[in-house]
């Protein structure tokens, strides 16, 4: 017999969104919440038969794996920084946007940021636009493009071309290429284009003005805001005025990019503690556990901040983690414990090992 967990997990199941292509993209941005399952007892957990528990402890397992996007003050603060950029794109016939690159550490929420920022936008543009431009094309106020390892200039191409479901040519050159992108963006009206893990880009190999000025073509060709995600782009200089010498027209690029950090999470200040625990508050406010205390993973802060160093992927994977440890051994509870003892990930367990 079916119970109604299982209708639930039906619906609600773990869905893997392709970002990269418009089709993706648009279940992302257009995706319903999930509806929380009903909070439940110790007593109602154990009243129930085995197929029962197992769909209700597997649909809590996929409940307590998906958080909500909460606003991190990083979050605020990168938000921020694009909303000002965005607002000298608006100035009429300026046709050299500025452009955001958001630089940090694997594991800071980078992602996480310019998608919810893009989603955002998405959905304002519709809401006030509609779905078709003036010319009558699918509207697309986004590109999301995601790179892969040494990505070369042609390469970066298809990867825009693939998002707007182009097709390409074995034979088209970059300058083909360039313009069928050039196309796309314009007749669908994107306004951001957030290209992420730039840092695959070989800058190396790969001549750095290159891959700089091809950017900038794009940038002076496309009116829309180009979004560069990645790690360490500060250090290879990426857009940097230095990288160019003497080149003008690449220092007025550099000019016009406006660098983002994501930090982690430090608990040294007392703001800091504050935004920390706030943060495990939210979290916590959406796990789905029958005998869990509220307010407790703030009891733990200082632990937690131990294990993870403050990183928003480490702490999401580590309570992940000792959700499904304590669902499965039947405690229901998240206590020092567990909370120390589940494995994190290996950046996060070597940093803190030598601390
Ligand atoms: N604002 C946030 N709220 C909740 N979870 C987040 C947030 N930002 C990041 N995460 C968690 O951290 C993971 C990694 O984030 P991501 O944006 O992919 O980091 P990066 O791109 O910097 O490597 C996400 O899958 C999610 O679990
Ligand atoms: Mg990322």
């Amino acid at each position: 017999m079916t119970n109604s967990w299982a209708v639930w997990l039906r619906d609600w199941d773990t869905q893997p969104f392709q970002l990269a292509t418009k089709t993706g993209w648009d279940a992302f941005v257009n995706a319903p919440a999930r509806p929380r399952p009903p909070d439940l007892s110790l007593a109602e957990l154990r009243a129930m038969n085995d197929d029962e528990r197992a769909d209700c402890d597997e649909a809590r397992h996929v409940w307590n794996a998906n958080p909500p996007t909460i606003r991190t003050p990083q979050m605020e603060h990168a938000f921020e920084l694009m909303d000002q950029v965005l607002a000298s794109a608006r100035r009429d016939g300026d046709r050299l946007r500025g452009a955001v690159v958001i630089d940090a550490q694997p594991g800071q929420g980078k992602t996480t940021i310019a998608t919810g920022y893009a989603k955002r936008l998405h959905r304002q543009q519709y809401r006030r636009y509609g779905p078709r431009t003036t010319d009558g094309h699918q509207r697309l106020p986004v590109a999301y493009v995601p790179l892969t390892a040494d990505v070369t200039l042609k390469g970066l191409n298809r990867q825009i071309l693939r998002f707007y479901g182009h097709p390409t040519a074995q034979a088209a050159s970059t300058t083909d290429l360039t313009r069928a992108v050039v196309d796309c963006a314009t007749s669908c009206e994107t306004k951001l284009i957030i290209i992420d893990e730039v840092h695959f880009v070989n800058l190396r190999v790969r001549n750095g003005l290159d891959v700089s000025n091809h950017f900038k073509g794009l940038a002076n060709q496309i009116p829309a805001t180009f979004v560069f995600v990645g790690v360490g782009l500060t250090e290879k200089r990426f857009l940097d005025e230095g990288l160019v010498g003497e080149e003008r027209a690449m220092a007025q690029t550099s000019r016009r990019t406006t660098r983002c950090t994501v930090p982690a999470f430090s608990i040294t200040s007392d703001a800091g503690m504050r935004a920390w625990t706030l943060m495990l508050d939210r979290l916590e406010a959406h796990l789905h556990l029958a005998a869990h205390q509220p307010g407790n993973l703030a009891t733990h802060a200082r632990l937690l901040h131990e294990r993870t160093q403050g990183r928003i992927a480490s702490l999401t994977t580590l309570i992940d983690r000792a959700c499904y440890r304590t669902i499965r051994d039947g405690s229901e509870a998240l206590d020092a414990d567990i909370l120390q003892q589940v494995s994190v990930d290996h950046a996060a367990e070597q940093a803190r090992r030598s601390a």
